[in-house]
């Protein structure tokens, strides 16, 4: 009999995640280093990255925090390959990262501006597209056959239900829509191309998850909570393991004939 189990780990692998240190993050860099992965960390918080990477150590000795900050938009793409240099080239690369300007939680239709919009599309939508592109060619040019990761949302498939809101003060977001649909479909075109190259490339995309919400509370309020359970056919928000469970299946040779595609974890949300 096959082995398949074995194809869920990770061992002699380099995995790389943007965002390392975030809800979402924490969770992916724990079951890579738990599936025998080298973990590079890279997040833009020093402490919480130093301290991710001393708790993974207890049981992975092969894991390492780098800081980079997305926001320092001159020269990216340089900086960008100056990080990925120290290191063999990655066998996986996943972005969870979310960067975003200050002004985020202003991005609703009727508070935008031009502005936040435009620098939060060139923030989040631009550096997803270009770290993706430049770990692909990385991979081609060492003949890697790896798989990259992409983080979007249900968000980026359909529109938002206003509903969940009642009786809270979250709004809408504009740009997240945007930014979400871009990142989904430049996976579809990246699988097209890339896939010829053993290249894969997929997208996870999360439904509300317990925590925090970005750039606003620690978090969520209770009433987002309920409206949101009542909604969703398994009754009730997903967990950012959960998140981690589906990228370790996409990470590893377990899904080796996937790529292109947009695995929704999101209770059911986007089957209604
Ligand atoms: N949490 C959810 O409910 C949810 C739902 C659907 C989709 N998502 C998506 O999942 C991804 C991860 O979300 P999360 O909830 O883990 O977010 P998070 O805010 O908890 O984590 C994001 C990480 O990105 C890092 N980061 C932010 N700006 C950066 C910069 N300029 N340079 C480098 N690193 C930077 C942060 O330090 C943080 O560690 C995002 O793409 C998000 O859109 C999240």
């Amino acid at each position: 009999m096959k082995d398949n189990i074995s194809k869920f780990q990770l061992e002699n692998k380099i995995a790389i995640v943007m965002g390392g240190c975030g809800l979402v993050g924490e969770e992916i860099c724990n079951i890579f280093a738990s599936a025998k992965a080298k973990v590079i960390i890279v997040d833009i918080d020093k402490k919480k990255g130093k301290l991710l990477e001393n708790k993974i150590k207890k049981f992975n000795n092969n894991v390492v925090y780098k800081f980079f900050d997305i926001n320092k938009k001159n020269n990216l793409e340089l900086k960008f390959r100056k990080l990925i240099k120290t290191y063999k080239c990655p066998d996986v690369f996943v972005n969870c990262s979310y960067p975003m300007t200050k002004d985020w939680q202003l991005n609703t239709f009727q508070n935008i501006t031009k502005k936040s919009m435009d620098d939060n599309i060139l923030l989040h939508l631009g550096s997803y597209s270009w770290f993706a592109r430049e770990i692909a060619e990385l991979m081609f040019k060492n003949k890697v056959r790896g798989s990259i990761i992409q983080l979007g949302s249900i968000y980026g498939i359909k529109g938002q239900d206003l509903n969940v809101y009642d009786k809270t003060s979250m709004k809408e977001s504009m740009t997240y829509s945007i930014i979400k649909g871009g990142i989904i479909n430049l996976t579809r075109q990246m699988a097209s191309y890339y896939g010829k190259k053993g290249i894969r490339i997929n997208t996870l995309c999360p439904g509300g998850l317990v925590g925090p919400v970005q750039g606003k509370s620690l978090k969520q309020e209770s009433n987002f909570i309920k409206n949101y359970s009542k909604k969703v056919p398994l009754g009730r928000l997903g967990t950012a393991e959960e998140v981690s469970c589906a990228a370790l299946f996409l990470a590893s040779e377990a899904s080796s004939y996937i790529t292109g595609t947009t695995l929704m974890i999101d209770g059911g949300w986007t089957s209604i």
